[in-house]
């Protein structure tokens, strides 16, 4: 969704506030603006496109702004249509702003500021904050904010800056993220960490109704009231590498090979002794054994993540677990109440569906436990009880590393809560714990062998639409291995229940659908083995997923790829990804995509 940046400093900030806005590219967007206090006036340059063709070319034609202070945007376009006009900054030349989030009563104010004798320009709901703050503004830039946020309805992060206050930038947020980056001689805004991070690791996170002003050598925050606050400054532990491709091709694939180490990193400091131990997090055994109903409540692959863990937490700890897509969750009335659990899956911290399910879980009285990977972000400040992973910056818009470790983190769990409820003992808690960390070593021996993966993909490059198909835990895996390949090759495909294909999809089978079947569960492989012949027979081309061991004959499966033996049947998922991962990846390099930023995706998905 749309990234801001703001600079004010001593150095020329044409060049910082291009370079940061590339940083946020990956969390997707369809034009980019900078507006530099230069020479006395607010002087914007913004384009539709990509940075590179439209906002860089355009810099280039018309020459950079001068100037030490200013603000920039990517958008993502939601009120109009991408174009130059709707593009960020906005202002009349006294006023300009950016704006991430959506103002949800834009409409009214249009007519009231029409009726005023304003003229709108774009089709965008943020012209309507620009002008709104003109109407106020009489001299003090904090007052016109305060009293334009008591007219605004909606989600709101804005970077703003006033012609007469030509070294300042003021910010403010509700719902939508910003942080206040602070540097030497030098101070920023941004949508997030990444953006800003080659300058500086310490930041303030604004929260919601908090007003900043950052000079250069100066940041100060006031309430709504106008009333000054102290801040904590916090530390970003990401480092710039962490958001750098590394000698990689793509951001997807350094991340894809990034999952053994960040699994280590999430895991290992919550294992004590061979055994979970989640207190740090404010979870205990005594409060994981109280609960008598589990909710997992996500987005995407985040709430894939969320299947694999019912699976898992069922399983160990019989307790019952439903899995629910947030933005259905949210507007179903769900029985929820005192005594549930509701866990949310989330990299970004941020979505907006994930959010507001959350919050409406606490409203009936549910625990709430964020699962999440960005510190400071909404979902983790809210949540009752939190658990970070530990998978540094996520760039790639198809989440890889971040699933792995949301995962890792629903075994770590599951484990420590089947312990808790006496349905496994110490000894096997360990084992499994024990097993747990043994994967990253498992998952670097399946990175070492691409060409399988590169070899499937080339099959895949014409297919109609694909299926996945699995059962149990396979199923819950198939699920984000269809999702991988849909959102980076663009090819149609559907995860099925192995088992539930002759009741209907079956008829979908050509041979121009190739079927991928992941057969890693012993217990139901026989079965799964007989639903794979079922779509052979009718002309699939199978791709099989399985033990190394298993050599599928030629009336199974045409393709296969190989898996250590020696994982263990439940923890095959995070093993069994890997190879989804790199299918999807190779088919969209072969066809050509954009890997690392799909067509019309974002991130971090900030509106519902
Ligand atoms: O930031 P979140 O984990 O809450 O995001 C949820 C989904 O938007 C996200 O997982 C999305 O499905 C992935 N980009 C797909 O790869």
């Amino acid at each position: 969704m749309c990234g801001i940046v703001g600079y004010v400093g001593r150095q020329q900030c044409a060049d910082i506030l291009v370079s940061a806005l590339k940083k946020l590219e990956y969390r997707g967007y369809d034009s980019a603006g900078i507006a530099v206090h230069s020479n006395g006036k607010i002087k914007t340059v913004k384009a539709k496109g990509k940075i590179a063709e439209g906002l860089e070319a355009k810099l280039a034609k018309e020459g950079k702004p001068y100037g030490t202070c200013g603000i920039a945007h990517t958008r993502w376009a939601t009120h109009g249509e991408p174009s130059d006009v709707n593009s960020h900054p906005i202002g009349n030349g006294r006023i300009t702003i950016v704006h991430n989030g959506i103002i949800e009563n834009y409409r009214e104010i249009k007519e009231f500021l029409i009726s005023k004798g304003y003229g709108f320009e774009s089709e965008t709901d943020t012209e309507t904050v620009a002008k709104l703050l003109d109407y106020y503004y009489s001299g003090d830039p904090i007052d016109a904010i305060i009293s334009a946020l008591s007219d605004i309805e909606g989600a709101y992060a804005l970077g703003i800056i006033f012609r007469d206050f030509p070294e300042k930038i003021y910010a403010v947020r509700k719902e939508s993220p910003l942080i206040v980056g602070k540097g030497k001689g030098e101070n920023f805004i941004a949508s997030d960490m990444t953006a800003i991070l080659e300058h500086t690791k310490e930041y303030y996170l604004l929260e919601q109704g908090e007003i900043a002003v950052l000079d250069g050598d100066s940041i100060s925050f006031y309430n709504l009231h106008k009333g000054s606050i102290e801040k904590t400054i916090c530390i970003a532990d990401w480092d710039m590498d962490a958001a750098e491709k590394g000698g990689y091709e793509h951001f997807m694939l350094k991340e894809i090979h990034e999952q053994p180490s960040v699994i280590k990193t999430t895991i290992n400091p919550r294992i004590k002794d061979g055994l979970p131990d989640l207190s740090e997090c404010g979870i205990t055994p005594e409060k994981l054994n109280s609960y008598k109903r589990i909710f997992v409540v996500a987005c995407g692959t985040a709430m894939h993540a969320g299947v694999v863990g019912r699976y898992v937490i069922e399983k160990l700890a019989r307790v019952p677990v439903s899995v629910e897509i947030a933005s259905e969750f949210r507007y179903r009335e769900p029985i929820v109440s005192e005594g549930d659990l509701v866990i949310v899956i989330s990299q970004s911290g941020e979505t907006a569906d994930s959010l507001a399910a959350m919050r409406l879980a606490k409203q009936l009285g549910a625990e709430t436990l964020a699962i999440v990977n960005v510190k400071g972000s909404s979902i983790a400040r809210e949540a009752d009880m939190l658990i970070y992973t530990h998978a540094g910056p996520e760039i790639a818009v198809a989440s890889t590393k971040a699933y792995m470790v949301q995962i890792a983190v629903m075994y770590l769990l599951a484990f420590e809560m089947a312990l808790a409820a006496g349905k496994i003992d110490e000894t096997e808690c360990r084992r499994l714990t024990s097993l747990l960390r043994e994967t990253p070593e498992k998952i670097e021996k399946i990175l070492e062998n691409t060409e399988d993966a590169q070899y499937i993909a080339a099959q895949l490059l014409t297919a109609d639409s694909l299926l996945y198909i699995g059962r149990g835990l396979d199923y819950a895996l198939s699920m984000e291995g269809s999702l991988k390949l849909k959102e980076l090759s663009y090819i149609h495909s559907e995860s099925y229940a192995a088992g539930e294909l002759k009741h209907g999809t079956i008829s979908l089978i050509t041979d121009n659908v190739p079927v991928i079947a992941v057969a890693t569960q012993q217990n139901l492989f026989d079965k799964t083995i007989s639903n794979i012949k079922e779509v052979k027979t009718r002309g699939a081309k199978v791709i099989i997923v399985c033990r190394e061991s298993y050599v599928p004959d030629k009336d199974i499966a045409d393709f296969k790829f190989g898996l250590p033996d020696d994982v263990e049947d439940l923890l095959m998922p995070m093993a069994a990804v890997v190879p989804l991962q790199l299918i999807a990846y190779y088919t969209s390099v072969l066809r050509g995509n954009d890997v690392d930023k799909p067509r019309n995706l974002a991130k971090s998905v900030t509106v519902e």
